[in-house]
């Protein structure tokens, strides 16, 4: 069976820790020809900074070689719905798009973030599942309805921070951003703090920001097991209060899923959910992170962004280690003891 990194739900907690420890080796010596004569092909649906430069970087400095291709724009519109009459835009299906990729290259990463239309169809996420389906080389989510490489990231920096993670709290917040935006980080958010035992603590500001219970159950599941908390709040300073470590993202309310106008009423109301200086205070020194891009003084304010608790700046650089790290695992190059 091919060994995919769709989700870090289908890894155990021990096996994304020896990621975590290779990445942390890597981050000291990043230079490798472990992937000498390697290849990856990025697809990328949608656009990226961190994303691709950190896949390309990565894969160059284990001395391997990573292909960019922007479907719809230098490479061919994909169809990854099966049975379709392909008379609209997309030249090629999924099908025959990962096989050719999966002959050429030793590994294909996608990015495929959901259409907004309809969640009940997103969250199935058809495309990167019909690639991996299809592949016959390990497929790397690089952000659909979930982001497990930003996962990865958020919790080596916040092991960098906090040394040991079980039972620190952990809060992640709502921020205000003028368009509903992707869920995926906050489920992702969910997903690995609740996996390595932290008090998870969902602040949004009513419960039509709730994220999908698939993600708050899988967590709750996860703190259950490791005998840790689980709670949501509309309440700002409960939230804050004590906290280890807070991560903002904004993200769209899924009852309004596909109607953007009637959503942007409910959001505006809420601007007051930025992370700000007099919030941070009432943490337990919390350290603050988000995944990036990030609008300051929308999301949080250039206080706490320029402050020595943001620590966004080594998250996105972790990117790069934890994903050559995850790299070398799918080829079976671990650089721990796990080979
Ligand atoms: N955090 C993140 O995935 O950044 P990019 O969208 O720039 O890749």
């Amino acid at each position: 069976m091919i060994k995919h990194f769709l989700s870090t739900a289908d890894w155990s907690q021990e096996s994304l820790n020896r990621i975590l420890e290779d990445a942390v080796q890597l981050k000291q010596q990043p230079l490798h020809n472990h992937l000498n004569g390697k290849s990856i092909a990025l697809l990328f649906l949608n656009p990226s900074l961190r994303t691709r430069t950190s896949f390309e970087l990565g894969m160059s400095q284990l001395g391997g070689t990573a292909i960019v291709l922007q479907p719809g724009q230098d490479a061919w519109g994909i169809e990854f719905e099966p049975g379709q009459i392909m008379d609209g835009h997309a030249e090629e299906h999924i099908k025959e798009v990962a096989k050719v990729l999966s002959s050429y290259v030793d590994m294909i990463a996608i990015r495929a973030f959901p259409e907004f239309k309809n969640w009940q169809v997103d969250k199935l996420d058809h495309k990167i599942k019909g690639l991996a389906a299809h592949a016959t080389v390990p497929v790397i989510n690089m952000e659909t309805i979930i982001h497990p490489c930003q996962e990865l990231a958020m919790m080596m920096t916040i092991k960098n921070h906090l040394k040991v993670v079980k039972r620190k709290k952990f809060v992640l917040t709502w921020t205000y951003h003028p368009k509903p935006l992707n869920t995926a980080v906050a489920n992702s958010a969910l997903l690995i703090s609740s996996k390595f035992g932290m008090d998870v603590t969902l602040l949004c500001p009513s419960p039509d920001y709730i994220l999908d219970q698939a993600y708050i159950e899988l967590a709750k599941q996860y703190c259950q097991q490791h005998g840790s908390q689980f709670n949501i709040t509309h309440d700002i300073k409960t939230a804050y209060q004590d906290a280890d470590f807070v991560y903002a993202k904004s993200w769209g309310a899924l009852p309004f899923y596909g109607q953007p106008e009637a959503e942007a009423k409910v959001r505006t109301q809420y601007k007051h959910f930025i992370v700000d200086g007099e919030k941070m205070a009432i943490t337990n020194g919390a350290k603050f992170s988000h995944c990036l891009p990030l609008r300051r003084n929308v999301k949080a304010t250039d206080e706490v962004m320029d402050a020595d608790c943001c620590v966004a700046i080594e998250e996105a650089e972790n990117r790069l280690h934890v994903q050559k790290a995850m790299m070398l695992n799918l080829m079976n190059q671990p650089l721990n003891t796990e080979k």
